[in-house]
């Protein structure tokens, strides 16, 4: 597989319990490097310009709130097949369905609280990053 770049969001519930240092490792463990990285608290506007394509689903609203709810850390991630990569070290969003040593399955609350977001494909992924990240802002 190719080199490839992700947006990584660590999620309100996470950061509330301090697990970002864990979380970091997890993903540097599955093979993934930070290469751009900054704490922020999302404004509602943000939120649901970032959920966008959620906005028409039952679960849009408490998201939105949930994600403004403390501050996240957002990061771009480089290495092999990065954006499936990601997700398998994220696990099910779901973490009662994800599977054993994955982040959502040792981290997780519940469905919405469920620690971790990645994009889900290359153009949702470049389409993240810019959300985001400035070009100089990218250090691989
Ligand atoms: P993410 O976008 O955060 O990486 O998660 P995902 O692809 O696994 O899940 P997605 O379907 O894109 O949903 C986005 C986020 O919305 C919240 N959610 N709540 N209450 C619910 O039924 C429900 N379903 C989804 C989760 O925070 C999920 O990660
Ligand atoms: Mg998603």
């Amino acid at each position: 597989m190719a080199i490839q770049r992700t947006l990584s969001i660590i999620k309100p519930d996470a950061t509330r319990r301090n697990l970002t240092g864990q979380i970091i490792a997890r993903l540097e463990q599955g093979g993934l490097h930070v290469i751009a990285q900054k704490r922020l608290r999302l404004t509602r506007e943000q939120a649901e310009r970032f959920y966008a394509v959620h906005a028409s689903r039952s679960f849009f609203n408490d998201l939105c709130t949930f994600m403004t709810s403390g501050p996240v850390v957002v990061q771009v991630l480089e290495g092999d097949d990065a954006i499936a990569r990601n997700r398998r070290v994220m696990g099910s969003t779901n973490p009662a369905n994800a599977e054993a040593g994955t982040i959502r399955k040792d981290f997780g609350e519940s469905i919405e609280a469920n620690s971790v977001h990645g994009s889900d494909s290359p153009d949702t992924a470049a389409q993240e990053i810019r959300f985001f990240f400035a070009e100089m802002e990218i250090a691989g």
